[in-house]
């Protein structure tokens, strides 16, 4: 029975993929080398200071840690300058309307996010007021793949793993929810999520009934 949904935050709810894109590419190009949509795959759910270290590894890049964390505030900066701007009609199709079905039939509400600035980005599309729990990157100190975050995220809405689901649209989340021993619903490709209990290509149509149709059936 499920009782909590766990949700990841950038590709998930919103489209804030793009805005982290745009930065490291413009990054990369001060850097001296080009970024394509492919090596951002990487990147996805992956912490801000592990991103820079796969940015360097792409650019064949090799700096004092003074200077990475310098770089790593500057691309931050930048993708603030997108994310201050973003509207509510930047929420990912569908989502409002789970949620919203979510609530009405008192299923937790949690956010698994290894960003930041989470809050800043909750706030910014008016959806804050949803959740039960919100472990963004400031609650945890290992990265996905590592359960910690969705752990820690079914333990603040007071359930087991066994009875929440996560929805992710990365590999490294994916595994990170089958580490923590939590079903995942995977949001986009096949072939970048095939570890996933289920893959759908966005939240258009999901609803509680759905959802409970698909772990009845598994
Ligand atoms: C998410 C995104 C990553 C991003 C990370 C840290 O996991 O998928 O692309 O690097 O959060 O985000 P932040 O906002 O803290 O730089
Ligand atoms: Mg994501």
């Amino acid at each position: 029975m499920i009782k909590a949904c766990i949700f990841d935050l950038d590709g998930v709810i919103v489209d804030t993929a793009k805005y982290h894109f745009l930065a490291w590419k413009r990054l990369a190009a001060e850097l001296g080398f080009e970024f394509t949509k492919e090596n951002n795959e990487r990147l996805k759910g992956v912490s801000r200071m592990h991103s820079l270290e796969i940015l360097f590894e792409l650019g064949n890049i090799n700096l004092s840690q003074e200077k990475k964390e310098e770089l790593a505030a500057k691309k931050n900066e930048w993708y603030r300058e997108y994310i201050l701007k973003m509207k509510p009609d930047e929420i990912l199709p569908g989502v409002l309307n789970f949620l919203e079905d979510l609530k009405k039939n008192k299923i937790k509400i949690a956010l698994g996010s290894a960003s930041r600035n989470a809050f800043t980005i909750l706030e910014r599309v008016s959806i804050k007021k949803y959740f039960d729990a919100i472990i963004d990157g400031t609650k945890v100190s290992k990265a996905k793949p590592n359960p910690e975050i969705f752990l820690k995220a079914a333990h603040s809405v007071g359930e087991k793993p066994e009875n929440c689901v996560v929805f992710e649209d990365a590999q490294a989340g994916v595994e990170a929810a089958i580490n923590a021993g939590i079903q995942v619903i995977g949001i986009g490709s096949p072939v970048t999520l095939k570890k996933a209990n289920f893959i759908v290509p966005d939240l258009t149509k999901f609803n509680l009934q759905y959802l409970n149709m698909i772990f009845e059936n598994k």
